[in-house]
This record gives structure tokens, C-alpha cells and sequence, in this order.
């Protein structure tokens, strides 16, 4: 195992106060069901941006939660990280707009897309920063506004996904506390089983585009559900190869929350049982890379991380891409 380097300094979560039940989707003419939503999701709600809520206000929120709890000022971060798949504009970085917010003076500021596994592959960037000695402090963050590309007239996505921020303070670690491992993988090729068509600079948007709504999300759901229990066992096995650690010396497993199925199976893989495994996709919805950080803020505010407790985190969304990482609390 290796010496911890980054170590987790404080935590916080933003996210939209308006909360839409399965049952709602009726008023909005989608053809479903509560029963069908949970029994093949665990999703009973989950919570949508309104009035002007954008990926940078909640993200600021969640980043203005995580420095406070960290008791770190903004001019102290030499780095702001933001995984997304919903930037507020496509020029410039949403990061950007974050260190203005926040008046983070002294940072660098960028965005990651890795979709669901993005705050992972950003976690691992900011380790990297820091080992490297580039940077001190990072904030890393995870935020997305899926209600704003998911196609609202396509009954097999709409109703996985929601809206939300987390986000962490990362600093150079001391006395043995920190990342234990880190992995991250891709496959490319699988690209067109969860994207977005068109809409990009190959296709840009045009009358045509929004016409056939080919600039929102298309899922080929079955496909995208076996590869993912694939992908999140195997994740998972790196990570405790890396950190030297079995199943058992997992204290609380944080998988990312878009299905409680694959969830379980995940659990189920690495010999983790179900009282060790942090669930709130009943309440949120599948919030792509804000999933892992909004559930690890409320682990650690519930108490089900406290000192010392060694953590599991495991991810997987579009590109395929895949994530995981054990830290030392
Ligand atoms: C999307 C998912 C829930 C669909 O479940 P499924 O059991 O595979 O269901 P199918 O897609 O085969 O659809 C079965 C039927 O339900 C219908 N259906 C789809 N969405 C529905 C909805 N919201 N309400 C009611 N019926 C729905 C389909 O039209 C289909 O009907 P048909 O048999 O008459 O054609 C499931 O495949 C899944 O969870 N995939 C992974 C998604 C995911 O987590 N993505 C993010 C990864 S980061």
C-alpha cells in the first residue's frame, strides 16, 4: 500500500430544494409508473434545478460548504477540478465561472468529462496535482443539471436521472490518512451506447437537430446495465488490490447511485453486505458525477464515515468509463 498523499479536509453538497416524485410525471404527460421506476431503478424521487438553478450555483454552493468544513478560505485553493457532463456553456469551462463566484483568486480552473466516473477521474487529477507539488489545496467537485439534457419525452431515461452538486476539499495528507489506491479505465469504443448524438462541433445545433432531439441523451439501458456491473466489479477489484484490502476491511462501500441493482450487484462482487453500502439513489436519482461526493457528504453528516474509516468508492458511466478509489479517513 502507499503512502496517502491527498487527504480529504471537508466535504458539502448543493442541491436544488424542488423535489420530483415518481408519481409526478404524470402531470407532465410521461406514460410510467411509481412501481416501474423503483422496482427496476430503487428511485422514488429525485431533485430538479428551477428558477435560474445552474451546474455553477450549485456547485458554488456545495464548494462554499466544502471550505467551511475544511476551514479553508478561497484565495487558499490552488486548484478548482469540476467533473461534469452539463457545463453551464460550452466556452469557457463552468470551472471558471465557479472561481469567479467563489472569488477563488489564486486558482486554476478547469473541467473534466468522464460522465458519471468524471468526480473520480478528478479526484485522481487533483492527487496527482498534489503529489506532483503543483498544488496544495484543491476543490473538487462534481455537478450536473441532467434535467437540462435529458430528452423529457423519453419514459426510459427522464425518470433515471436528477439534478445536483457535491464537493471536496483535497490537501496534502498527514499522519497516514488519505487516498489508498486510485484506478481509472475507458473503452471507447461502447461510446454511442449512452451520448448524445449530435448537437457538438461535428453537428451543431440547428433547427434540424432539435427537431429530431438528437442533442439529448440516448440509452441503450440493458446494454449500459451489463457493462456496468461488469465494469464496477472490476473497478472494484483494483482498488482493493491497490490498497492491499479485502471486501472485509471496507467499512462503508460508496458506489455511484444510478441503480440500486447494479448497486447491489457491485456489493454483492466484492463480499461487501448491504448494511456497508451508502444508498440515497431512492432520493436523488442517477446525478451522474455529483452521485459519489452528494453521497459521501451525507455519509460522513450521518456519521457513517467517521476517523478512521476506511471507504470504497466505485463508478461507471458514459464513454464507458470506470473509477474507483480507496481512501483512509
Ligand atoms: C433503463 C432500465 C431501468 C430499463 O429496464 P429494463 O428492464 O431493461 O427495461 P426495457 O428497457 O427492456 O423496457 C421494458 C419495457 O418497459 C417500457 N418502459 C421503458 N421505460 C418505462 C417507464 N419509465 N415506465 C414504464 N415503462 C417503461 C419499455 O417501453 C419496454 O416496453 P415493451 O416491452 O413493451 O417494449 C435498465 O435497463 C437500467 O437500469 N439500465 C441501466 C441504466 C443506467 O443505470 N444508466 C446510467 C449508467 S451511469
Amino acid at each position: 500500500m502507499k503512502r496517502p498523499v491527498a487527504a480529504v479536509a471537508g466535504t458539502g453538497r448543493g442541491v436544488p430544494a424542488h423535489v420530483m416524485t415518481n408519481h409526478d410525471f404524470a402531470a407532465i404527460g410521461i406514460e410510467t409508473s411509481h412501481d416501474w421506476i423503483f422496482e427496476r431503478s430503487g428511485i422514488v424521487e429525485r431533485h430538479i434545478a428551477k428558477n435560474g438553478e445552474t451546474t455553477c450555483s450549485m456547485a458554488s454552493e456545495a464548494s462554499r460548504k466544502a471550505m467551511d468544513a475544511a476551514g479553508v478560505h478561497p484565495g487558499e485553493i490552488d486548484v478548482i477540478i469540476l467533473a461534469t457532463a452539463t457545463p453551464d456553456r460550452l466556452l469557457p469551462s463552468t470551472a471558471v465561472d465557479i472561481q469567479a463566484e467563489l472569488g477563488a483568486t489564486r486558482a486554476a480552473a478547469f473541467d473534466i468529462g468522464a460522465a458519471c466516473s468524471g468526480w473520480l477521474y478528478a479526484m485522481t487529477t487533483a492527487e496527482g496535482l498534489i503529489m506532483s507539488g503543483t498544488a496544495e489545496t484543491a476543490l473538487v467537485i462534481g455537478a450536473e443539471k441532467m434535467s437540462a439534457i435529458v430528452d423529457w419525452k423519453d419514459r426510459s431515461t427522464c425518470v433515471l436521472f436528477g439534478d445536483g452538486a457535491g464537493a471536496v476539499v483535497l490537501q496534502r495528507s498527514k499522519g497516514g490518512k488519505g487516498i489508498l489506491s486510485a484506478y481509472m479505465r475507458s473503452d471507447g469504443k461502447l461510446a454511442d451506447l449512452l451520448y448524445r448524438p449530435e448537437g457538438g462541433a461535428t453537428t451543431p445545433m440547428s433547427a434540424d437537430v432539435l427537431e429530431k432531439r438528437s442533442h439529448l441523451v440516448r440509452m441503450a439501458g440493458r446494454e449500459v446495465f451489463k457493462h456496468a456491473v461488469r465494469s464496477m466489479s472490476d473497478a472494484a477489484d483494483r482498488a482493493l488490490d491497490g490498497a492491499r484490502l479485502t471486501g472485509t476491511d471496507i467499512d462503508l462501500l460508496i458506489p455511484h447511485q444510478a441503480n440500486m441493482r447494479i448497486i447491489e450487484a457491485t456489493a454483492k462482487h466484492s463480499g461487501i453486505p448491504m448494511e456497508k453500502v451508502f444508498v440515497n439513489v431512492d432520493r436523488y436519482g442517477n446525478t451522474s458525477s455529483a452521485s459519489i461526493p452528494i453521497a459521501l457528504n451525507e455519509a460522513i453528516e450521518s456519521g457513517r464515515v467517521k476517523d478512521g474509516s476506511t471507504v470504497m468508492m466505485v463508478a461507471f458511466g458514459a464513454g464507458f468509463t470506470w473509477a474507483s478509489m480507496v481512501i483512509r479517513f
